[in-house]
């Protein structure tokens, strides 16, 4: 009997930089499946047209990236929890009904926290930034029962209005960087995309613990400004790209029924 192949994409754009066909490549010869994935530029407008000639030419599972996540959703005929709370999925998967959408963003970043030993429960957590990312990442996050958790954007109003319909979920507070958010927040989650443009959100070092754990959503070039800052400040800090292979872990549980090993992808994406 011949292994299923499993033909499967990333909908994105731009998506010739993403790392997933090299992820879930990787993915499929850890476990001897046979996967063939591939990168298909779609926007907002091409995405249901893009995604029907995928199906037609055998395609069975698919990831979406910026800008489709809330365009997908639109697109499937059932969603997960995750993927009704954050308003936004990542994963599509093919059944006779139609497309089935997840959301592993948050269960991804989850995944990478208990792979670094960070366990947000009871913990005071800090989020710069309320943006689609945070949509993602808060009710998986929420779950884990950390004490509080403090959103603090530019604009304040995104953060107030996120932070309200997550407050079923938790205690969970909004607010701009003009706000003072008080001290000793004891985990810390950057979530904004100002690294892309070589900026930095206005983060104060005396609204953190001393044994503050630091992440990033975002790895590479985007990741540099935030690093650069916690090291000048001695704070521990990872880097995104943990739960980028976190979430696509689950999302290709979702796809073949197999879970595979993310220590080794992440360091192998690591050594180039
Ligand atoms: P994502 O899906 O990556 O979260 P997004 O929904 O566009 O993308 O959100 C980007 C986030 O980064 C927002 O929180 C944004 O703040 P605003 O809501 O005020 O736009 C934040 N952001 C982007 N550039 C920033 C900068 N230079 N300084 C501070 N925050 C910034």
């Amino acid at each position: 009997m011949s292994t299923p192949r499993f033909k499967l994409a990333v909908f994105g754009q731009p998506v010739a930089h993403s790392l997933s066909p090299r992820i879930h490549r990787l993915f499929g010869e850890q476990l001897g499946i046979d996967v063939d994935f591939s990168a298909i530029e779609a926007g907002v407008d091409e995405l249901p047209d893009r995604l029907e000639a995928f199906r037609t030419g055998g395609g069975t599972g698919a990831n979406l990236t910026v800008p489709l996540k809330s365009a997908g959703l639109k697109l499937c005929t059932r969603v997960d929890r995750a993927a009704r709370r954050a308003h936004a999925v990542n994963t599509l998967k093919r059944e006779t009904d139609g497309w089935h959408g997840f959301n592993t963003d948050g269960a991804g970043l989850i995944r990478d926290f208990d792979r670094l030993g960070i366990d947000p429960a009871g913990r005071r957590v800090l989020i710069v930034g309320a943006g689609g990312a945070v949509a993602g990442i808060l009710g998986p996050l929420l779950e884990r029962r950390p004490e509080r958790v403090h959103l603090i954007n530019r604009t304040a109003e995104r953060a107030h209005r996120l932070a309200d319909k997550f407050a079923h979920l938790g205690c969970i507070h909004g607010d701009g960087f003009e706000s003072d958010p008080g001290s000793q927040f004891d985990l810390l989650i950057q979530s904004t995309s100002a690294g892309h443009a070589g900026m930095l959100p206005a983060i104060r070092r005396d609204w953190l613990d001393n044994d503050v754990d630091a992440y990033d959503l975002n790895y590479g070039a985007a990741h540099q400004d935030f690093a650069r800052w916690c090291r000048e400040h001695r704070l521990t800090c990872h880097d995104g790209l943990g739960m980028l292979v976190g979430q696509a872990a689950l999302a290709f549980e979702i796809w073949t029924g197999q879970t595979p090993a993310t220590d080794a992808v992440v360091e192998q994406l690591r050594s180039g």
